[in-house]
């Protein structure tokens, strides 16, 4: 049987992986700072509820809710509205708390409180997505997730309950965005990477004078995917991709 799809919506993006990533698994959204991750992760949840009727959960830890509303705002999404409309929820468990919305849910665990669990964030995200019907979830980001554990059994175990938890627990499509430094091939080898279903590297690589973006599906279970990087771009409207272009000029 072959997959079912589920597409970002993102342009150029959805044909590397042959129509959409496949429904019902966590992949790994991962680059350095400013690469786009979270970019993604609100055009992944944005297209999901306007092009496609899949309402979305998005779980922050970095960014207060205002903070990503305001990004998403800058790229002509209004998260606002999808919120007011109960179509999508930021879960909020930023040690930032500017926010007053009400529609934000309250994590009860906050990151970086010593009463901090992984099990009560997740409670409230499957509690939500249930109220809500949710089909995709983003979890921004892992990494600050797992920064508090030293223990790199401890990593794997939560990973892979926090990967478990977000495939077995509905039928959504999950994305964890993931942290890694430019160029650093070592940091492919972290443990959520093995984890997951599939894996989305986005580069941004310095050539002389400038920086160039490019994507790259490392993995993807099950499907024939594209084995190149890709030049993309990040606009008013957000990441554009180019399949047919090159990185680099020959
Ligand atoms: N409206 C816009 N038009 C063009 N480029 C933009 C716009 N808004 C943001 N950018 C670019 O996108 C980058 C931020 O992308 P994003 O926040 O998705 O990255 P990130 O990988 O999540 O970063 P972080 O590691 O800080 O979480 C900015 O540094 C900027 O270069
Ligand atoms: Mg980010």
């Amino acid at each position: 049987m072959p997959f079912e799809r589920v597409k970002t919506g993102i342009p150029g993006f959805d044909e590397l992986v042959a129509g959409g990533l496949p429904r019902g698994y966590c992949y790994t959204v991962t680059g350095g700072p400013g690469s786009g991750k979270t970019t993604f992760a609100l055009q992944f949840i944005y297209n999901g509820v306007t092009k496609y009727g899949e309402n979305g959960v998005y779980l922050t830890f970095d960014e207060p809710p205002q903070s990503i509303r305001s990004s998403a705002l800058s790229f002509g999404m209004n998260f606002k509205e999808l919120e007011e409309a109960r179509k999508l929820v930021i879960v909020d468990a930023s040690p930032i708390r500017l926010d007053v919305g009400r529609y934000v849910a309250r994590s009860p665990a906050m990151l970086g409180l010593p009463s901090f669990n992984i099990n009560t964030v997740l409670s409230t995200v499957h509690t939500v997505a249930k109220e809500i019907d949710a089909k995709r979830v983003v979890v921004d980001s892992i990494t600050s997730l797992l920064v508090q554990y030293s223990d790199p059994f401890i990593v794997r175990k939560e990973t892979l309950s926090l990967i478990r938890s977000l495939s077995e627990a509905g039928d959504y499509t999950s994305i964890l965005l993931s942290e890694t430094a430019e160029g650093d091939e070592r940091a492919y080898f972290k443990t959520e990477m093995f984890l997951v279903n599939g894996v989305i590297l986005l580069h941004n690589i310095r050539q002389r004078e400038e920086r160039i973006r490019a994507i790259e599906i490392l993995k993807m279970r099950g499907v024939k995917h594209s084995t190149r990087m890709h030049p993309f771009r990040i606009t008013e409207k957000g990441i554009i991709v180019y399949p047919e272009e090159m990185v680099f000029s020959r």
